[in-house]
């Protein structure tokens, strides 16, 4: 059936069967640069959303105008098709990720949501007074305050991973701070959407299992990037949220193993996640629709799964590299621009964030001199109020990377980057 496999676009095609990578010929798939505007679109803040190829806009376009129904109620033909689609989109994300079964990923929202779901099912089933959480400085807001709220009601206490001098993980600090077994879970982020340090996801989980903690990976920064496979990585729960990797809003997901799935109690209640409902009891449905309450994002899974195949076919290899590549390429150019300060560490240890500061502007006022160039980059604390306090900056800018990025878009940010410094001299 054709609605319920997922469409590939023939750009995508072109720019995988390049012998090398070619982002020129990629952009070429994304809509949002054809528009004419008046002054070029220099899109560098894929780190807060990423562009959505035609590829996920014909496929989402198409389930509205051609099989829009509910799922998992319907006999009817188009409300099968549309679970077909929806159910083959979950098939999409456990292959993406390396899952054992479909049936250990859970839509969510957002990679917000999952880390709620697992701090709400999880966390306030199998934690005690007195436990421990390992987290790092280096998170996003969203892997911070569903603990804090967590660890107020439960009397948990909040350990952190330090940080080097040039922001990575001291993971070396980690067995000493799981030594007198108290921690039950070890959280942490996987890329940092500020530094753009890629965390050594294998070797915390691995250290983490041999003390008895579960883990949870932040993957909404990787996912998108680069090939984040679970099993390999052997973390408990993974985070990730699609629109991030070239999907829609509104939805994400949460990788569970299937064991802790199937130990934890719901997270919403309502429709879909029930077996069998009385006037006063319920029971629950099976993995994964226990935890996926009420009407799902539906359009927006056929999204993601349009999305997973545009990835796969550049390979996620080839989109990190590039990333990596044009990471270094901003590195050495921003050098160049006296009072700037890059955040983070070198190259070789980061993915496409480069997060900075220019002695004298403010990050605001940085951001907007490049908006007169349609030069898009972050301005602000990027969710990560305490990593910022941790470096003594109030704010940074953000330039960030994906797929489609050129370049050219980075020498156009340098450019703007001395006219900025300029400007303020003055
Ligand atoms: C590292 C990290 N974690 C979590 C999130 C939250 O993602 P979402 O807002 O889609 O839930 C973000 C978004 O910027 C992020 O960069």
């Amino acid at each position: 059936m054709s609605v319920a496999t997922n469409h590939m676009h023939a750009g995508a095609a072109a720019a995988a069967s390049a012998s090398s990578f070619d982002p020129a010929a990629v952009r070429r798939d994304f809509p949002i640069f054809d528009t004419v505007r008046e002054k070029p679109l220099r899109y560098l803040d894929s780190a807060a959303t990423s562009q959505k190829p035609q590829a996920v806009l014909d496929a989402m376009d198409h389930y509205y105008r051609s099989y829009n129904a509910n799922i998992h109620r319907g006999v009817y033909q188009i409300a099968e098709e549309a679970t077909a689609a929806f159910e083959n989109a979950r098939k999409r994300v456990a292959s993406f990720l390396n899952a054992a079964s479909p049936r250990e990923i859970i839509f969510t929202r957002n990679s917000t949501e999952a880390i709620n779901l697992v701090a709400h099912a999880w966390g306030r089933t199998f934690l005690k007074d007195g436990d421990a959480i390992v987290l790092t400085p280096m998170e996003h807001h969203s892997n911070l305050v569903p603990w804090h709220i967590l660890a107020a009601e439960k009397n948990v206490e909040l350990r952190f991973i330090p940080l080097t001098s040039d922001g990575r993980l001291e993971v070396d600090a980690l067995p000493g701070l799981l030594a007198d077994g108290r921690v039950k879970l070890v959280s942490f982020v996987h890329v940092s959407n500020v530094l753009g340090t890629v965390n050594p996801a294998t070797e915390i989980t691995r250290i983490a299992h041999t003390a008895g903690a579960v883990v949870l990976l932040d993957a909404s920064q990787s996912a998108a990037h680069m090939r984040v496979d679970v099993r390999a990585i052997g973390a408990d729960f993974v985070a990730c949220t699609a629109h991030k990797m070239l999907g829609p809003t509104g939805i994400g997901m949460l990788y569970g193993r299937r064991e802790l799935l199937e130990a934890m109690p719901p997270f919403l209640g309502g429709g879909e996640m029930i077996r069998e409902v009385s006037l006063t009891s319920s029971k629950w449905n099976e993995l994964p629709w226990k935890f996926e309450a009420g009407t799902m994002a539906i359009a927006e899974a056929v999204g993601l799964g349009a999305a997973i195949d545009y990835l796969d076919t550049l390979s996620m290899d080839a989109v990190f590299a590039h990333d990596q590549a044009l990471s270094a390429y901003t590195l050495e150019q921003l050098a160049t621009v006296p009072g700037l300060r890059v955040l983070g560490p070198s190259a070789e240890y980061r993915g496409g964030v480069v997060a900075f500061t220019l002695e004298g502007v403010h990050p605001h006022d940085v951001a907007t001199v490049l908006d007169r160039d349609g030069i898009c980059v972050r301005a602000g604390h990027h969710c990560a109020m305490p990593l910022h306090e941790h470096m003594g900056l109030p704010a940074s800018a953000r330039a960030s990377f994906h797929c489609y990025s050129l370049q050219e878009e980075v020498d156009a940010l340098v450019h703007g980057l001395h006219a900025a410094r300029k400007l303020f001299a003055r």
